[in-house]
């Protein structure tokens, strides 16, 4: 027994950024098993050794713990869906997740941006997890981002850094701030808008918005970017953002999250985003749009089921 709180220790080990696998393996029963592990690492490269950390709480830890061979897939940008099935769905996870087999029949998924075929080098006992280390036999690597993990949330570097790409254009640099409940607005004749900044360089957007609210007398906690587009000569990211507490006499309306798609916006980007806005803040799913003024795509940065 500890006195550690685990959960606050859960959540200060969950702060560490990792990529994701899914580990797989067969049962005596020749069945194939996986599991989503992110306490996947390189240890060794001669001999080529990597280690996983498998609960014993896992259905299939007892295949873990004694079977001979593994493979484990390192998950890329796009993946989450065959994380969250490896890590949740209790049917025939296989049958949702293309993939072939390895020389020992242990399964590979399709598009993963590394595979490695393993043998059990040695298996450590380690409280409520074993320590797994395998021998590398074969592996394959593609040149792709892979998927990321922190915080119980998936992140991808190549979204991110795309957002982070800057050119010549305009930029606008938007927060979309929620304080109890309510977003922050404000009106100018066209209509509303998320409060922004608009700048010729594209360096330190964050830091100017975050100084620009400031000079408002409103302190931000500024998080994940929410929608990043462009049209022909402006380059526009918003923002999701907390404040805790409003000076009085701020200058923005708050408005609650279900009123959002009654208002008229200053663009139809930032109607259509708002929209999308007052949808995801039902479930607090929110997802990244990347595109233009027109069309883009969302991707979801779902949470840890
Ligand atoms: C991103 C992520 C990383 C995970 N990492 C691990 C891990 O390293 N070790 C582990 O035992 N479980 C880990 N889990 C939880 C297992 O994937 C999950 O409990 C498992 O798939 C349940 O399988 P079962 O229903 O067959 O027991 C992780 C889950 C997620 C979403």
């Amino acid at each position: 027994m500890t006195h550690l709180d685990t959960r606050v220790l859960r959540n200060a080990f969950g702060s560490f950024m990792t990529g994701v696998t899914v580990i797989t393996t067969r049962d005596a029963n020749d069945t194939p098993l996986g599991f989503t592990a992110n306490s996947f690492s390189s240890v060794s490269l001669d001999p080529p050794l990597l280690l996983f950390c498998p609960g014993k709480f896992l259905s299939s830890y007892k295949a873990f713990a004694t079977f001979e061979h593994f493979a484990v897939n390192v998950l890329a940008e796009g993946q989450e869906d065959v994380s969250n099935t490896f890590a949740s769905y209790n049917g025939d996870r296989f049958a949702r997740v293309p993939h072939q087999l390895d020389a020992n029949a242990m399964p590979l998924i399709d598009g993963a941006t590394a595979q490695f075929s393993c043998t059990t080098h040695d298996v450590l006992d380690a409280g409520d997890h074993c320590v797994l280390i395998g021998r590398v036999d074969t592996f394959q690597h593609q040149d792709k981002a892979g998927l990321g993990y922190a915080g119980g949330k998936y992140f991808s570097l190549g979204l991110e850094r795309q957002v982070a790409d800057t050119a010549d254009k305009q930029a606008v640099c938007g927060a979309l701030i929620e304080v109890d409940g309510k977003i922050l607005l404000e009106q100018v004749s066209e209509g509303f808008q998320p409060p922004h900044i608009r700048t010729t360089g594209r360096s330190n957007l964050r830091k100017t918005l975050h100084q620009a609210l400031d000079d408002k007398g409103i302190s931000v906690s500024l998080g994940a970017a929410y929608s990043v587009f462009d049209d022909a000569t402006t380059h526009y990211s918003y923002i999701l953002a907390t404040a805790s507490k409003l000076p009085q006499d701020n200058p923005f309306f708050a408005v609650p999250a279900q009123e959002l798609s009654t208002l008229t916006y200053t663009t139809q980007p930032i109607a259509d985003m708002m929209q999308r806005y007052a949808v995801e803040a039902e479930t607090r799913d929110f997802a990244l749009y990347l595109g233009d003024d027109r069309q883009g795509e969302t991707h979801a940065l779902s949470e840890r089921s």
